[in-house]
């Protein structure tokens, strides 16, 4: 109760904050708008306090609003906030089941729910269709890790040796690349290309982890997710002294100590799966905090402990600024198109992999 009480105080406060520092849309909280929105505020009744929800409501109207005059979706991944997460995105997911569904969408407009990576890749697969990143910022510190003139020495160094890359990366370094992977499909990927040694980047703790879990060696990059490498195993193991029964979950991107120390390692969705699936009493999902918001407003009989860690990019984005992404059809995602053949072989061939 007390962490829960906590966690909505840091989410007040995030909000008040992110309020100031996107732009001020003042649209009202009327009577229609309570009860167009009612059925959605039911979805996250459980984690948006009702005193909160009137500062949602008329964004949420006014963009599933904007949507249908634009024929546009919106693709969320799983580390967005809740109201954009269950209440005006159409499609949800990890990296993987955003990259395959951006594929099927006949929609006009795209808007990423996401960071810089994810809406390149949206743009990728659809380079005819208007793709929106609502905020040019948010962008992920694996993608900044390396760069394309980082990988035309890895091969140098490694003539012959294939080279797999996260999708955590920039179109340009993707172009550098013979197929993308995610945490989703990585031992998948890297044994589909039938070598008995490949590049793995940028991240070098899902590198590590991959390596534990097939027979093909790994020459890794020193990339790091900022928000998963503060991760300790320390800390895993103090949770559980502290909650009993607790079941632990972590993402790949975690340091190997935290994976050593958890019951299951598996991407965002694998890791929703296992907790929708097997109901675990009591669970600690080690990774950016909103998902485990996100999955406690649907799965009611799991109690969730809570550390927080936030991914500064992810948070770039908010109602506010999809909404006037939306309005005006800006900030939009453009790639060099030399630079996008080749970038979209490599997300194509790890689209023909699968999960
Ligand atoms: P997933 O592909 O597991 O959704 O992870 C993406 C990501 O950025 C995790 O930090
Ligand atoms: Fe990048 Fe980490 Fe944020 Fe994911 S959580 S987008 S890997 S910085």
């Amino acid at each position: 109760m007390i962490l829960m009480l906590f966690a909505s105080i840091i989410r007040t406060d995030w909000l008040r904050l992110t309020m100031t520092r996107t732009p001020n849309v003042v649209l009202d909280y009327t009577p229609e708008v309570a009860v167009a929105t009612r059925p959605l505020y039911e979805r996250v009744s459980r984690i948006i306090p009702a005193f909160e929800w009137p500062i949602h409501a008329p964004l949420v109207a006014a963009i599933n609003q904007l949507k249908r005059e634009k024929n546009a979706v919106i693709l969320a991944h799983n580390y967005q906030t809740p109201e954009i997460f269950h209440c005006v995105a159409d499609i949800v997911g990890d990296s993987l089941a955003l990259a395959q569904k951006a594929v099927a969408t006949d929609a006009d407009v795209i808007v990423l729910a996401g960071v810089h990576f994810m809406a390149e890749t949206a743009k990728l697969l659809n380079p005819d269709k208007i793709v929106l990143i609502p905020d040019e910022r948010a962008g992920c510190s694996l993608a900044e890790s390396i760069t394309p003139e980082d990988v035309r020495r890895l091969r140098a160094k490694h003539p012959g040796v294939p080279v797999v890359t996260y999708v955590n990366t920039s179109a340009a370094v993707k172009a550098e690349c013979d197929i993308c992977c995610t945490s989703g499909n990585a031992v998948k990927v890297v044994e589909s290309l039938g070598t008995g040694e490949v590049i793995f980047l940028p991240d070098e703790y899902l590198a590590k982890y991959v390596a534990t879990q097939t027979k093909v060696r790994i020459i890794t990059w020193n990339g790091h997710c900022e928000v998963h490498e503060r991760f300790t195993g320390d800390e895993v193991r103090g949770y559980r002294s502290g909650f009993d029964g607790l079941v632990v979950i972590a993402h790949p991107e975690c340091p190997p100590d935290v994976l050593e120390a958890a019951d299951f390692v598996g991407s965002t969705a694998q890791m929703i799966d296992f907790v929708r699936t097997r109901k675990p009493p009591r669970v600690l999902m080690v990774t950016e905090c909103s998902m485990s918001d996100n999955v406690a407003a649907e799965v009611h009989d799991v109690d969730f402990v809570r550390p927080c860690n936030l991914c500064p990019h992810m948070k770039q984005i908010t109602l506010s600024n999809i909404h006037s992404a939306l309005q005006t059809l800006q900030p939009r995602v453009e790639i060099d198109p030399i630079v996008a053949e080749r970038a979209r072989l490599a997300v194509e061939r790890m689209l023909a992999v699968g999960r």
